[in-house]
């Protein structure tokens, strides 16, 4: 399975520190050095299917390929304001397709996830060209009372067109239940028969074990995927990983001893975006031209559960029509 279309698109509304500062008990200093973000772009107007559909339509035409020619609509999202019908049936609607879709809750690792599921329904011939959304709305998660969670998250869609080809080579994906570290609680309608009241719980995390956590996965994710290819840190061109801290990003490259400059990152301007933030960095070096043919490309990323996933690939250049170079 190769990618031959990418897209993304980010609410209009930026966030800078300085905003959350005006009604949060924290500091731009507090924010910047303990994660890297600056700014992030939240929802105002906007719906997250029009981002979706965005992103989808950016990734289509940049694929050559048409809505018709589309036969699986797999979308990663962890939680939207419907429950059903699912994201993937509405824009599946709005792209005025007809083909089966279904939504994927892999939390922040859920595109890769969602990766991987393409890549054996193309390689069994269940699908040939798949479009790959992720889409999501981490800022309606946190409590905007509790500075500890809200000022990490961004909203934001990606998207990415997928067919059969050379690209993938490898996938790891793994779960291990740490479902006490960081989880979002949604309460479901009363019935008669069931007495045990239940209250929506935003967000709650221990930052600190999900920081551990998550560099040790991550870790070992690209430990085992380099070692079962028979190749070195030095061999990946670059690394892109979940953008949730610049902080764990560091941990893991100096662990890889690897430059950098070979992990570009973007939560700076958009904070974490959940499963989005690795499609949308994607998007925006491939557009940018930073993602050059048969470049050897390492994706990890982690979330809540705890679920991880990771993949190895060779990058096919995408040409992009004029004007549309930059996301
Ligand atoms: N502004 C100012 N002070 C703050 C803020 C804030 N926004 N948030 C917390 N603090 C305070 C705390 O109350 C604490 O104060 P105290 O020492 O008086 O008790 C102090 O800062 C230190 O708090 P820690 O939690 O120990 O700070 P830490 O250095 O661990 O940084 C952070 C917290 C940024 C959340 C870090 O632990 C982290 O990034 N963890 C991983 C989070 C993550 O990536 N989650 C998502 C992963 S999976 C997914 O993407 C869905």
């Amino acid at each position: 399975m190769k990618i031959i279309g990418t897209g993304s698109a980010l609410p209009e509304k930026e966030v800078t520190n300085a905003m959350l500062a005006g009604f949060l008990e924290t500091s731009d200093e507090w924010i910047t050095t303990r994660t890297g973000i600056r700014t992030r772009r939240l929802l105002s107007h906007e719906t997250l299917r029009d981002l979706a559909l965005k992103a989808s339509l950016k990734a289509l035409a940049s694929s050559g390929l048409h809505p018709e020619d589309i036969d699986y609509l797999i979308c990663s999202n962890v939680a939207n304001s419907y429950v059903s019908p699912s994201l993937g049936s509405i824009l599946i609607g709005k792209l005025g397709m007809q083909c089966p879709t279904f939504d994927m809750n892999g939390a922040c690792a859920g595109l890769v996830y969602c990766l991987d599921i393409a890549d054996a329904f193309i390689k069994t011939g269940k699908a040939h060209n798949i479009l790959l959304v992720a889409a999501e709305q981490p800022s309606r998660f946190a409590s905007w009372h509790d500075r500890s969670t809200c000022v990490l998250f961004g909203d934001g869609a990606a998207a990415m067109v997928l067919t059969e080809g050379e690209g993938f080579r490898d996938f790891r994906v793994t779960g291990e239940a740490h479902t006490d570290v960081m989880y979002y609680k949604r309460s479901l309608e009363p019935t008669p028969f069931d007495r045990v009241e239940e209250k929506t719980m935003p967000l709650v995390m221990e930052g600190r074990e999900v920081f551990r956590i998550a560099v040790e996965s991550c870790i070992r994710d690209v430990d085992t995927l380099l070692e079962r290819n028979g190749l070195k840190g030095d061999d990946i061109d670059l690394y892109l990983l979940h953008q949730a801290n610049l902080r764990i990003i560091s941990c893991i490259r100096q662990h890889l001893e690897q430059p950098e400059e070979k992990f570009p990152t973007n939560i700076q301007k958009y904070g974490n975006t959940s499963s989005a933030s690795v499609g949308i960095l994607i998007d925006e070096l491939s557009r940018e031209g930073r993602l050059k043919d048969g470049m050897k490309l390492m994706l990890s990323t982690f979330g809540g559960g705890f679920v991880t996933a990771a993949a190895l690939l060779d990058w096919s250049a995408i040409k992009y029509s004029d004007g549309e170079g930059q996301a």
